[in-house]
């Protein structure tokens, strides 16, 4: 078990979830979840009150957030109430949100679910609802009081959930840590089997490179703006294909990575070592969008200024840094950025 620190977050590493109540405080606990989540960790949520909300994106709205506020209050909760989110990372977002917005702010925790939920949603203290077609677009910055990652509770993952997080890992490894990206390349088939000692190494390391990227810049002035490498094309894949968050995020690394070869950032030859390992991963380098389409998605984006895009690309591998395109150049440069031949 390892112990990471970030902004008054305890998050735990490997620590197994039937210790969870030694970490909560001893007041009232309520746990937001859903469905399926609780179904497959029926003893984790035994000890406590639970609120169920919809699974999938389409329940991360205003709407859930309503009836997750009403319930807290037809239940008596308060602000010393502990509101423990369960579930992937959009039971995390919502779950926070709720949190920091009853009362104006209850202390919370995560136990997040999914691979994807553990190396990013829960870790950093962004939390929020998508809002009329755009992604997160009403949120807040708070931290959690305590994420406990217990790598044991990904074995009842569907292997394509499994498999999404890992391009929020990749992603990690691409901005900061070349080191993590041949480990991945030697590792892939373990991680991919869940073998523990690999996966906990994984989820660790990704969580520090988060942590420290965070710690520097919690607000998302400067650096924190590099967690953004693949989301711009990512968030544009999920609104037009049906794709999950980390599925969008892997096609949105090769598209960045295709764009980096295309302005001298990065090889031929290390953009084949990225999607090699997506590939090796069970991830997309592709989506079967026209170009059109995406490009008009990706303008939509609420990270655009102007006609103007903000984009993070990788720098060979292991570094990223943030450019400003031009939209007509562009989409000059779109042609055969997913891919096409
Ligand atoms: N706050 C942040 O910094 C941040 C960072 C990255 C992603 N996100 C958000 O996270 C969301 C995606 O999260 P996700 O990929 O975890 O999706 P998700 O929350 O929808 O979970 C995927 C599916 O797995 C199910 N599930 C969860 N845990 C399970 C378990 N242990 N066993 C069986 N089934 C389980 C869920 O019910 C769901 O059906 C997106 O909305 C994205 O915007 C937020
Ligand atoms: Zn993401």
């Amino acid at each position: 078990m390892e112990e990471i620190t970030l902004h008054g977050s305890r998050i735990l590493v490997g620590e197994r979830a039937g210790n969870l109540s030694r970490y909560l405080p001893r007041g009232r606990v309520i746990a937001i979840t859903n469905p399926v989540v609780r179904a497959c960790h029926a003893a984790l949520l035994a000890p406590y009150e639970t609120i169920e909300m919809g699974d999938g994106e389409a329940h991360k709205t205003l709407e859930t957030v309503d009836r997750l506020a009403g319930e807290l209050v037809a239940r008596g909760a308060d602000r010393d109430t502990f509101i423990l989110g369960v579930g992937g990372g959009i039971a995390c977002d919502v779950a926070g949100f709720v949190a920091s917005i009853f009362m104006r702010g209850c202390p919370f925790g995560f136990v997040p679910t999914t691979l994807l939920a553990q190396v990013d949603a829960s870790v950093g203290g962004k939390n929020g609802v998508n809002y009329r077609g755009f992604k997160n677009m009403l949120g807040v910055f708070a931290q959690p009081r305590v994420v406990l990652c217990d790598p044991g509770l990904l074995r009842t993952l569907d292997p394509r959930v499994y498999a999404a997080g890992f391009a929020e890992i990749v992603k990690a490894a691409m901005i900061a840590d070349a080191s993590l990206f041949e480990y991945l390349e030697r590792h892939a088939g373990e991680a991919a089997r869940q073998d523990a000692g690999v996966l906990e190494r994984v989820v660790s390391v990704s969580i520090k490179i988060k942590a420290a990227i965070v710690a520097a810049d919690e607000r998302e002035r400067g650096a924190r703006r590099l967690l953004n490498l693949g989301h711009t094309f990512a968030h544009a894949i999920e609104k037009c294909s049906r794709l999950s968050h980390g599925e969008a995020v892997s096609v949105g690394l090769c598209m960045a990575s295709r764009l980096s070869v295309r302005l001298g950032l990065m090889s031929e030859a290390e953009r084949e070592r990225v999607t090699g390992l997506l590939a090796a991963l069970s991830l997309p380098a592709r989506v079967e969008v026209p170009l059109p389409e995406l490009f008009a998605a990706t303008r939509a984006d609420k990270k655009k200024s102007g006609d103007r895009l903000h984009v993070i690309l990788p720098v060979g591998i292991g570094r990223s840094e943030a450019r400003v395109l031009p939209f007509a150049e562009l989409e000059r440069l779109f042609t055969g950025l997913n891919g096409e031949v």
